[in-house]
């Protein structure tokens, strides 16, 4: 821990939470946050470039690393352990190793940056009429708040309804249904701030005008974790509600709400055993385009569409100049996505890369880029 460079040291076995609540002890903010942080490892959120909750106002995990130490196939050992903030010394060798899914060297340290602890917060559950609302309200919070938004995940009905069926403890911290909702969260690091009165006035504006139909502002820390809970359980509440068809997508967020009409338009009309469950990080052009089966549909007639399901939202991600893996990664899910839209360059430079690290092929083989094409 070095609070005054801003920075810490973890190794790979660390797990997230840990490395939050050290920078808390020493009055500094770790700002990754994901609904596995209690479990998930540094390692493994460096070596995937994990995404999370916080990435609107803190950027992925590449963003908060400052230097790494990587053994490499062949046994060396990089050791770019360095805290500082400027080195423009040649390739950025580090970053390769981000989001490389193991593929490149396995990460055994990282040095981290830290932020400013957080000591003041303002979250609201908010119901709008639809995405293109969101997107909206979303650029009228950063604004009025001096960029204070730390969060603002975007959930659908469904998802409130899966999550109050299906968890144990998860309520509906409105009174009367809305097609959609958004949690969002101001922090800031000042003490005496009024970051409720911010959020509340630019929610009753919104509401003046049709944008915001109705919103809860958390009043206790205990109902703020009610409305997380919410969010963060909605993978579960799906997997627990039967079979599920999953996209993890991006476009740029000023067209969102164009891609949701064209994709959901989509899976009606092509998709009759399946119900959409879009939720997801908004505030990053993030969705998480997933269909759950049908309560009256055949599971097996369910997941016969996945194929064509993903062409049809991946080709038109393509179109709106949007990514087919926002923040999973490639995996072995995804090679032949990989394949079929990243740039012929871009491919070819990927497994040049890949042949230079690794000669012999032996770091995670068929992840991200499949066997025998490097
Ligand atoms: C989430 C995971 C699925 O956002 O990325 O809940
Ligand atoms: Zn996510």
């Amino acid at each position: 821990m070095d609070p005054l460079n801003w920075s810490l040291v973890a190794e790979a076995g660390c797990i997230l939470a840990e490395v939050q609540r050290a920078a808390d002890a020493a009055d500094r903010f770790f700002p990754l946050s994901l609904g596995s942080e209690g479990t998930c490892q540094i390692g493994g959120n460096l070596s995937t470039n994990a995404g999370g909750t916080n990435v609107v106002r803190y950027g992925m995990m590449r963003d908060q690393v400052l230097g790494l130490e990587v053994v490499l196939p062949d046994g060396r050992v990089l050791s770019t352990l360095t805290s500082l903030r400027k080195d423009n010394t040649g390739y950025d060798i580090k970053s390769l190793f981000l989001g490389a899914e193991g593929t490149l060297g396995v990460i055994t340290a990282a040095s981290l940056k830290l932020y400013p602890k957080i000591r003041s917060s303002a979250t609201a559950f908010v119901a709008v009429p639809d995405v293109r609302t969101a997107v909206q309200l979303l650029a009228e919070l950063r604004d009025a708040s001096g960029d204070c938004v730390s969060s603002f995940e975007l959930i659908p009905r469904i998802g409130v309804e899966l999550t109050t069926t299906h968890i144990e403890g998860v309520t509906d911290p409105l009174d009367e249904p809305y097609p959609w909702y958004v949690l969002c969260e101001l922090t800031s690091s000042r003490l005496v701030d009024t970051l409720d009165s911010v959020l509340e006035g630019v929610l009753t504006r919104a509401m003046e005008r049709n944008l915001v139909l109705d919103a809860a502002i958390a009043q206790s820390e205990r109902e703020r974790e009610s409305f997380w809970k919410l969010r963060e359980t909605i993978p579960e509440a799906q997997r627990l509600d039967g079979a599920s068809l999953k996209h993890d997508v991006s476009v740029p967020i000023a067209v969102l709400p164009q891609f949701v009409e064209r994709a959901s338009a989509w899976v009606a009309e092509h998709v009759p055993e399946g119900r959409l469950v879009a939720y997801g990080h908004v505030g990053d052009g993030n969705l998480h385009f997933n269909l759950n089966q049908s309560p009256d549909a055949d599971r097996d007639a369910f997941l016969a569409r996945e194929a064509e399901t993903k062409r049809a939202i991946h080709d038109l991600v393509q179109e709106f100049g949007g990514s087919f893996s926002a923040e999973h990664g490639i995996g072995r899910l995804k090679v032949t996505e990989l394949e079929r839209y990243a740039p012929a360059v871009e491919l070819e430079l990927m497994r040049a890369v890949k042949r230079a690290f690794d000669p012999h092929g032996i770091m995670n083989p068929g992840k991200l880029l499949r066997a025998g094409t490097v």
